[in-house]
C-alpha cells in the first residue's frame, strides 16, 4: 500500500497568517491534522480594509510561530512531511513573499517537493477534503477579491464561464458594512443584522441581471446603498433593514446567475456533471447556502460547500491543493515568483474597466 501523503501548507496572501498539516485518506479525501490561523483583522479594522505593509510585517513576525504550532498540534515533525505547499498568488506581493519564501526555505533545506499554489485553486478544491469531488464540476467562487463561475475540468484545468465586471461579492459586503459604520470584514456582521431586518424595505438594483450571461456586477448596488445611507437617519432599525434588503438582493442575483451558469454548463457538457461547488469566504453565509442548495436540487445537482472553518483564508486548503497537484506531478522549482494577479483560467478575457461592452 502506498504511503499516505502528508503536506505542510502555508498561506500569507492577505491578512491571515496560516499554516496547516493535511494528510490524504484512503478514500481520496483528506484529514486536517492541524489548521492554525492568526487573523490580523483587529490591526486593519480601524482602517476599514487591509494595509499591505502592516500585513506583511505581521506575517513576518508570526509565521515561524504559526508553522511550529501547526506541527505541534499535528504531533508530527518536519521530517514526517512529504511536501510543502505555499500560496504564490493572487494577493499582495509583499505578503505572499513571506509565506512563499519560508516554504521554499523549508523545502530546500529538507530536500522535499515544493508546490506553489494558486490561492483560488485552494478555495476551489477545499470541499474535497470532506467529500470526493466528481470532475468536471461547476464552481461558484465567492470571496473577498473574486466572484466567478468556472468549470473545473480537473486539477489545474479551469474554464471561466463568468466573472464580476467590477467589485467582488465579499468586497461588496465589506463596503456595505463600512457605509453603515459597521466592522470589517463586513460579511459576518451584515448576515447577523439581516436576520433582524425587513428584506423588502429597500428596493435595490439587480445589475446586469438579464444580460451578460453569468457575469456579475455589484458596483450599482453599492452606489444605491450609498444613496440610502445619505438619505436616511442611520439608526439600528435602518441598519437591520438595509442589511436584510442587501442580502436578499444578493441572493436574487446569485440564484438567477447560478441558473444561467448551470444551463450553460449543461449545454457544453451534454448534461454530464453532478457537482456544484460553492467556495470562498462568502460561502459561509447560511442564507446564501440555503438558497443555492434549492437551485442545485431543482437542477438535479449535488451542492458541496467547504466546512465553514475553511471557507475564509486558511492553509488547510493550500496543503490540500498541494497534495492534489503533487499527485499530478505538478511540482515547482524554488525560483517560482509570487504573482499579484493569477487567473484560474489564464485564457479568460479581462472583464474590468471602462469601455467594457456586455
Ligand atoms: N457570513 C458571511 N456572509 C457574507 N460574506 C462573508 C461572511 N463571512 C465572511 N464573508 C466575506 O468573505 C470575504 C473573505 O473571504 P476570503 O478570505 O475567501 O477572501 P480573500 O482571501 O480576501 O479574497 P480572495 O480569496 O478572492 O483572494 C470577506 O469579504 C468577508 O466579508
Ligand atoms: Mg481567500
Amino acid at each position: 500500500m502506498r504511503k499516505k501523503l502528508t503536506f505542510l501548507g502555508i498561506e500569507t496572501s492577505c491578512d491571515e497568517t496560516a499554516a496547516s498539516i493535511v494528510q490524504e485518506k484512503q478514500d481520496g479525501t483528506g484529514k486536517i491534522l492541524s489548521n492554525v490561523i492568526s487573523s490580523q483583522v483587529d490591526n486593519h479594522n480601524k482602517f476599514g480594509g487591509v494595509v499591505p505593509e502592516l500585513a506583511a510585517r505581521s506575517h513576518l513576525e508570526n509565521i515561524e510561530f504559526i508553522i511550529n504550532k501547526s506541527l505541534k498540534v499535528s504531533k508530527l515533525k518536519l521530517s514526517d512531511i512529504d511536501g510543502i505547499a505555499a500560496t504564490a498568488g493572487p494577493g499582495l506581493v509583499v505578503c505572499l513573499t513571506v509565506g512563499l519564501n519560508i516554504g521554499k526555505a523549508i523545502a530546500g533545506f529538507l530536500k522535499k517537493p515544493f508546490i506553489a499554489v494558486n490561492h483560488l485553486e485552494g478555495h476551489a478544491l477545499s470541499p474535497g477534503l470532506e467529500k470526493k469531488l466528481d470532475f468536471p464540476f461547476l464552481l461558484l467562487l465567492i470571496s473577498g477579491g473574486h466572484s466567478q463561475f468556472l468549470i473545473v475540468n480537473d486539477i489545474n484545468d479551469y474554464r471561466q464561464l463568468g466573472t464580476t465586471i467590477d467589485d467582488a461579492l465579499g468586497e461588496t459586503f465589506d463596503k456595505t458594512s463600512k457605509m453603515l459604520g459597521l466592522s470589517y470584514p463586513g460579511g459576518p456582521v451584515i448576515e447577523k443584522l439581516a436576520k433582524k431586518g425587513n428584506g423588502d424595505k429597500f428596493k435595490l438594483p439587480l445589475p446586469i441581471i438579464n444580460k451578460a450571461g453569468c457575469n456579475l456586477s455589484f458596483a450599482g448596488l453599492k452606489t444605491a446603498i450609498l444613496r440610502e445611507v445619505e438619505k436616511n437617519k442611520i439608526d439600528n432599525n435602518f441598519k437591520n433593514n438595509l442589511a436584510a434588503s442587501f442580502q436578499k438582493t444578493i441572493i436574487k442575483i446569485l440564484k438567477k446567475k447560478t441558473k444561467v451558469a448551470i444551463d450553460e454548463f449543461k449545454k457544453i457538457s451534454n448534461n454530464n456533471f453532478n457537482h456544484f461547488v460553492v467556495a470562498g469566504g462568502v460561502a459561509v453565509n447560511k442564507d446564501i447556502r440555503k438558497n443555492l442548495k434549492l437551485i442545485a436540487e431543482q437542477s438535479g445537482l449535488k451542492i458541496l460547500f467547504p466546512d465553514p472553518k475553511i471557507c475564509g483564508d486558511n492553509a488547510a486548503m493550500i496543503a490540500w491543493a498541494g497534495i492534489n497537484r503533487y499527485k499530478k506531478k505538478l511540482l515547482n522549482d524554488l525560483s517560482v515568483p509570487p504573482k499579484s494577479r493569477w487567473q484560474l483560467d489564464e485564457r479568460a478575457p479581462f472583464m474590468k474597466g471602462p469601455g467594457l461592452k456586455l
